[in-house]
């Protein structure tokens, strides 16, 4: 089985750099778009035979070193009790957003087996198709990230519930974060029991957070997460999207690899990660717009500053845009390997 990315998780010994895509399964790809125009993006989610096929797409068209679940980090919240629905234009939208302690209550921390079970089915079935060919990434969201959605309703701006909520009512929001960080050890252990090989958490809104209230208010649940997975022997990626003034903080959450954002030096990253982690990233997902000879020029340079990391799995800064043009993308990780055996 090609499993460098796991290896290159662990910080072992690597042929060359291993490399996926966040959002690797999704709308930039025709393939995907076809599937998509014949049921809504719920459907997709919770039938494992379209969900199984959208995740290997990326495989056999990119050629990337690993595959990740369909689905999206959203799925347990509306198991938790919300209702979720997902517009063309205004992406997901939560009802009733929770803030209040009644709405906190009804939350359920929820059994994946019993409310779930089609993410269980897409990882076993996902399993028996890859044929070890390349290891299968499960996901979730991170406690903070959830906690913005569930309180909110959806996408913001300023996030400003959200935070009222932790500074006006720290014992209600704790409440919810216990509830959140449950849902997320359950969710994840799941998926690593029905085959997931590694699994990421995205803190997409990490970088909203003052330095203070990340280390003080939302680590510990990241924390907390993270020790309960690594008892379940797979790798844990924590994904911190806007992290430059968050890194001295994330690296201490126990995960095997810090995926970060593009908007930092990588070399400078890995100083302050130190050898301790491996470092997922940061390719601007933008650059997938360019000519190929400079993605070309920008992989080896990243490559060039990754070297000295304990591990590096190549990806961009965060996920690939819905116009972003196939081939590029491919030459992106052919380039990868290719640069990276040198
Ligand atoms: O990475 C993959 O290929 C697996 C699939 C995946 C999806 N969502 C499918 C999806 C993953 C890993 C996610 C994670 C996710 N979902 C995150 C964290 C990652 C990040 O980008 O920061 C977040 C914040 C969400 C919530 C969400 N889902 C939003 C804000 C939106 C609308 C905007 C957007 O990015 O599309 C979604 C919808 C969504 N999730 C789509 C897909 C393929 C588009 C739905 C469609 O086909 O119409």
């Amino acid at each position: 089985m090609n499993d460098t990315f796991l290896r290159a998780c662990r910080g072992e010994k690597v042929e060359y750099t291993p490399v996926w895509i966040m959002r690797q399964a999704g709308r930039f790809l025709k393939e995907y778009q076809e599937v998509r125009a014949t049921v809504d993006f719920l459907t997709l989610c919770k039938t494992p035979e379209l969900a199984s096929k959208v995740s290997l797409q990326p495989v056999d068209i990119l050629g990337v070193d690993a595959a990740i679940l369909f689905s999206d980090i959203l799925i347990p919240v509306e198991a938790m009790g919300m209702r979720l629905e997902f517009h063309d234009q205004k992406g997901p939208v939560l009802g009733e957003p929770v803030r209040n302690k009644s709405a906190v209550d009804k939350l359920v921390v929820p059994d994946t087996e019993d409310s779930m079970p089609f993410v269980l089915e897409t990882i076993r079935i996902l399993r028996k198709e890859l044929e070890n060919k390349v290891p299968l990434i499960g996901f979730s969201g991170a406690p903070w990230t959830l906690a913005t959605y569930i309180i909110e309703g959806g996408s913001s701006k300023n996030f400003l519930h959200t935070k009222k909520m932790m500074y006006q009512n720290p014992g209600l929001f704790s409440a919810l974060m216990e509830k959140i960080t449950a849902t997320i050890i359950e969710y994840l252990a799941a998926q690593i029991r029905a085959g997931a090989q590694a699994v990421q958490m995205f803190d997409s809104w990490a970088g909203i957070l003052s330095p203070f209230d990340y280390e003080n208010i939302i680590f510990p649940y990241v924390k907390k997460a993270v020790k309960a997975l690594k008892k379940m022997d797979v790798p844990v990626i924590y994904f911190v999207n806007d992290c430059s003034g968050l890194l001295e903080i994330a690296k201490k959450s126990g995960a095997d690899v810090i995926g970060i954002d593009w908007r930092m030096d990588i070399a400078k990253a890995i100083k302050r990660l130190g050898k301790k982690v491996s470092v997922q990233g940061n390719l601007d997902p933008c650059v997938l717009f360019g000519p190929k000879e400079h993605i070309d020029e920008r992989v080896q340079d990243l490559l060039g500053k990754a070297h000295t990391a304990r591990g590096h799995i190549f990806n961009l800064g965060h996920g690939i845009l819905p116009e972003t043009p196939v081939e590029n993308a491919i030459a992106m990780v052919e380039a990868v390997h290719k640069y990276s055996r040198i």
